[in-house]
């Protein structure tokens, strides 16, 4: 098993227990997404966890793939679909890495709390870009610890080795935003709660 999956398999249940850290700027990601959908959109999800974002969204767009490596989150994601009645999402056990559908398959892509969590974080991007149609959405949220917390980049390893964090990449805003734009995508909408809050980026496919 990848250690990785094994921390999110052990957290799934307390995960899907605790509440939204900031309601109000979860609320105006949602909004902010939701204006860029349209119900004949096909949407892929990665790193869905317990599928509490892409259930709201359902609703709002054709179909919703949604992918996660972990078993555990991903088993609280579909019975909590099924108890809602949702009909429009497909769960899917996947690495990121492992997606293969063709190219510009895609009108949108969620990465949400996700992008710090890959060691290839850059390439995700390049892949993502490659899966979008053309004028197709990546809606990112993420954590960009190299911004106000370098020294995790030497405390994040020691807590992965005991278990207690899962591996974390450190890179900043502007790294960020970079690798988007060399992939090609135009940033089209960025907001940030606070300094040190995760950065919400909407990026267009050129
Ligand atoms: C912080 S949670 C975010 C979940 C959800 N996107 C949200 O915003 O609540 C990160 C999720 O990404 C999944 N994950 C981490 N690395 C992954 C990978 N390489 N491929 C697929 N899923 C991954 C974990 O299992 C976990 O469910």
């Amino acid at each position: 098993m990848n250690p990785s999956t094994k921390f999110w398999d052990k957290i799934a249940e307390r995960y899907s227990k605790q509440p939204i850290a900031d309601e109000a700027a979860y609320q105006k990601k949602l909004e902010v997404t939701q204006d860029y959908f349209n119900p004949d959109m096909e949407v892929l999800e990665i790193g869905c966890g317990t599928g509490s974002t892409a259930i709201i969204h359902a609703p709002y767009v054709k179909h919703i793939q949604a992918i996660d490596f972990s078993s555990k989150m991903l088993e609280i994601a579909k019975s909590k679909a099924e108890a809602q009645n949702i009909k429009n999402i497909t769960f899917e056990q996947s690495t990121i890495d492992n997606i293969t559908v063709e190219d510009e398959t895609y009108d949108a892509i969620l990465g949400l709390s996700i992008l710090h969590l890959l060691n290839n974080w850059e390439e995700v991007i390049i892949k993502v870009y490659k899966l979008l149609k053309p004028g197709g959405i990546f809606v990112t949220s993420t954590n960009c610890l190299g911004d106000t917390m370098k020294w995790f980049k030497i405390v994040g390893p020691i807590g992965k080795f005991f278990g207690l964090m899962p591996f974390v990449k450190v890179f900043t805003t502007k790294e960020l935003e970079n690798s988007l734009i060399n992939a090609g995508f135009n940033i089209d909408y960025q907001w940030q709660p606070s300094k040190d809050k995760a950065i919400f980026i909407v990026a267009k496919k050129a």
